[in-house]
């Protein structure tokens, strides 16, 4: 086991003994916040014009790609989520934080959903291909349809700002227990050998 120093415990906002996300949960959380920070910028840059043909189709190629696999990890967090409940949050937490926190988790769940799911159907029914999993044979879930595309298309980009919401109270809450209360709920998530 890596050493614990006193700056890494600090980070992770109290000491690393109390309960935790199980190794898995963590790894999922730190997989897919990684995925997100990876796509979310390339999504915003690809659809801004002056890119030459290449660049930008790499941009589509990757953002779409890594969209369905934190598609895929989300499905399997939810899963294992409803199946592993999370650790109790500290008993010094005021009500109205458990409740901010539990609506701010449950709401980045549905709108990263809701991102992945309308950037597929946005894809499929427009009839354009994902690499991935055309690759692997998967066949599409979706009937073509440009209606359905555009309709698809909308959802994705009005939701992303909703998503950029979610992220930045997400991270708030997690920097103000973390480094200003240092009460032990970060350190819920943060990966073991670090804290
Ligand atoms: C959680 C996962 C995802 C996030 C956070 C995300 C985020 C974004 C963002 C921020 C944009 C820029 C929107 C704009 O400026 O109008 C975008 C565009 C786009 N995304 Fe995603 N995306 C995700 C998943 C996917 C998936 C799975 C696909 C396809 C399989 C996809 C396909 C696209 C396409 C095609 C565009 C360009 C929109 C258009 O003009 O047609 N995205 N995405």
């Amino acid at each position: 086991m890596a050493p614990v120093t006193p700056s890494s415990r600090a980070l992770a906002g109290s000491a690393p003994s109390g309960p935790a996300y199980t190794p898995v949960a963590r790894g999922l959380h730190w997989v897919v916040a990684l995925a997100l920070i990876a796509t979310i910028p390339v999504g915003v840059l690809m659809v801004m014009p002056g890119w030459a043909r290449p660049t930008q189709d790499a941009m589509f190629v990757f953002h779409k790609n890594i969209g369905v696999v934190i598609l895929m990890l989300m499905i399997l967090r939810l899963v294992y989520r409803l199946l592993n409940p999370p650790p109790p949050l500290p008993a010094s937490l005021p009500a109205s934080q458990r409740v901010a926190a539990e609506a701010t988790h449950w709401a980045l769940y549905l709108v990263v959903f809701l991102m992945a799911v309308s950037g597929y159907v946005r894809v499929k029914a427009g009839g354009f291909p994902l690499e991935g999993l055309d690759a692997l044979g998967v066949p599409s879930l979706v009937p073509r349809d440009d209606g359905l595309a555009e309709r698809a298309k909308a959802i994705h980009a009005t939701a992303r700002f909703a998503l950029f919401a979610l992220i930045f109270l997400h991270v708030g809450a997690a920097a103000f227990h973390g480094i200003v209360k240092r009460d032990g709920v970060v350190s819920r998530m943060w990966p073991r050998g670090a804290a």
